[in-house]
């Protein structure tokens, strides 16, 4: 998909300075959360599903909610594939409590989902809307009554039309009032919700949504300007961390969910693991380096020279706001080698021959569930790890026919995924890496943005015609692992 080749790119606008000596005294002081049997995943595992708002929900009219700019940008013709909405999407907003049953029986502790600004607040700021968080206050009690804890993430993309308007994150008004939504979001929400993401994917809906303009609100800005945004869409999440603890009735967990730019070494030795943690440092200079740092690295501001972003310390320290855990969405990765050349690392290009699933940009590489969470422990230090997103498409077929239920929709290639990437995921939590839970993407088909419902990503199948769920094999698949909290 054209999003993710377009993040690659991205990516090397900014390379790196050479590192000082990285922290990997951390690492190994990391306390011990493996089971002593080494196929099992720690005890207290959280497995859950996730889902966003806008690619479940539907209901875009409903109970005064106000247009958001996927709305706006889905409306409008070419942008999505043939046309596609999320007008109706999954029904969510009228189906959740079947789709809490469906949790249930999968066997969940956990569930990721987002909360649409645009319901809370219609016009971005100013009056919320009392019937907004109603809907999601019905979707928390059936989820406790389900005994299925809440991740909930503030921000999936859907920014208010009305704050689009106005310039949307090119302006740092944005910022404030998306702190003022999360204050009170947190505020009314707090005694139901422990666990809070500000922002899913600073890359995908800044670098997408006003730099190439894929995605909504399909901007496509000079250099110069689409850095500033950058660094106000990660000035907002600092904002919002601190937003969030002060509206919180009691204390609460805070942190985000990155589509980290996964980095591993080519060969598991000493030279390509450094090479690595340099990579992964620079290759998400800009939004988790920063945001654990305190700075843009050196060579970020150095490789946009005139078109760097303007920024305060206070506003690197806002940034720098610590989180109690770190979300990384995690589809793919690439290989690092040693350089020679500053700053020491270069990524691997794909030769054509590497493996895909149904959706182009995400290569099979199990070892991303691995690299990723160890690496970012090892370089911050990082205590909590939650695996927010993982799955992939498939080009499932169902049929009706087949003789029981689970045979509908074999999804055959999913399991292979899963399987691999979860053994990998199993691996890291064996060593101590704190991997706290994982979050598959997703429970249900859904709308996938500007591929409209050409990719699926569920372990259930949605028939969009009737809204009919159908749990595929990999549902049962998942199931298994749950019950047994282990892979083999
Ligand atoms: C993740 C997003 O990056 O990728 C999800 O957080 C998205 O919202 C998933 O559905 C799959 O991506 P895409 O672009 O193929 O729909």
């Amino acid at each position: 998909m054209q999003r993710r080749s377009f993040l690659k790119s991205a990516a090397a606008l900014a390379a790196a300075p050479a590192l000082s000596p990285l922290a990997r005294a951390a690492a190994e002081s990391l306390p011990a959360v493996a089971s002593p049997n080494p196929h099992r995943f720690p005890q207290n595992f959280i497995w859950g599903t996730a889902t966003a708002a806008y690619q479940v929900e539907g209901a875009v009219h409903e109970d005064g909610r106000g247009a958001s700019v996927w709305d706006t940008f889905s409306h409008t013709a070419g942008k999505t594939f043939q046309g596609q909405t999320g007008d109706v999407a999954d029904d969510f907003y009228h189906r959740y409590k079947e789709d809490v049953a469906l949790m249930k029986r999968l066997g969940v502790r956990g569930f990721r989902f987002s909360i649409a600004w645009p319901r809370v607040f219609p016009e971005g700021t100013g009056a919320p809307n009392p019937k907004g968080l109603d809907f999601y206050k019905g979707l928390l009690d059936a989820l406790h009554e389900a005994n299925i804890e809440p991740f909930c993430t503030l921000f999936h993309w859907d920014l208010p039309q009305a704050l689009e308007d106005k310039g949307g994150w090119t302006s740092p008004a944005t910022s404030q009032a998306f702190a003022d939504y999360a204050h009170y979001t947190a505020s009314q929400l707090s005694d139901r919700i422990r666990h809070w993401m500000t922002i899913n994917e600073f890359g995908s809906y800044i670098d997408a949504g006003y730099g190439t303009g894929e995605f909504a609100p399909g901007r496509k800005l000079s250099r110069k300007d689409w850095m500033q945004t950058r660094h106000n869409a990660v000035y907002a999440h600092g904002l919002a961390v601190q937003a969030v603890r002060a509206g919180a009735a009691r204390p609460v967990q805070v942190g985000l969910a990155e589509d980290m730019s996964g980095v591993m070494p080519a060969i598991e030795d000493d030279a390509h693991i450094h090479a690595a943690e340099i990579g992964l440092r620079e290759e998400n200079a800009w939004h988790i380096t920063a945001i654990f740092e305190g700075r843009y690295t050196d060579h970020y501001l150095q490789s946009l020279g005139a078109d760097a972003p303007v920024f305060t310390p206070e506003e690197m320290k806002t940034i720098s706001s610590p989180i109690d855990f770190l979300g990384i969405n995690i589809y793919t990765t690439r290989e690092a080698v040693p350089s020679d050349a500053a700053p020491g690392y270069q990524m691997v290009d794909r030769p054509a021959s590497y493996p895909h699933m149904a959706s182009d940009w995400i290569f099979f590489n199990p070892h991303a569930v691995y690299w990723t969470p160890k690496l970012a422990s090892t370089i911050w230090g990082v205590k909590s790890i939650y695996v927010t997103e993982n799955g992939c498409s498939s080009d499932d077929v169902l049929r009706p026919e087949a003789p029981n239920p689970a045979g509908q929709v074999l999804d055959s290639d999913r399991i292979m995924y899963l399987r691999n990437y979860l053994t990998q995921m199993q691996r890291a939590a064996g060593e101590g890496v704190p991997v706290h839970g994982y979050f598959l993407w997703s429970l249900l088909d859904n709308y996938e943005w500007a591929s409209g419902y050409s990719k699926r990503f569920g372990i259930t199948y949605v028939d969009f015609e009737t809204q009919k769920r159908v749990p595929k094999l990999s549902y049962d698949f998942y199931k298994e692992v749950i019950r047994s909290n282990s892979v083999v």
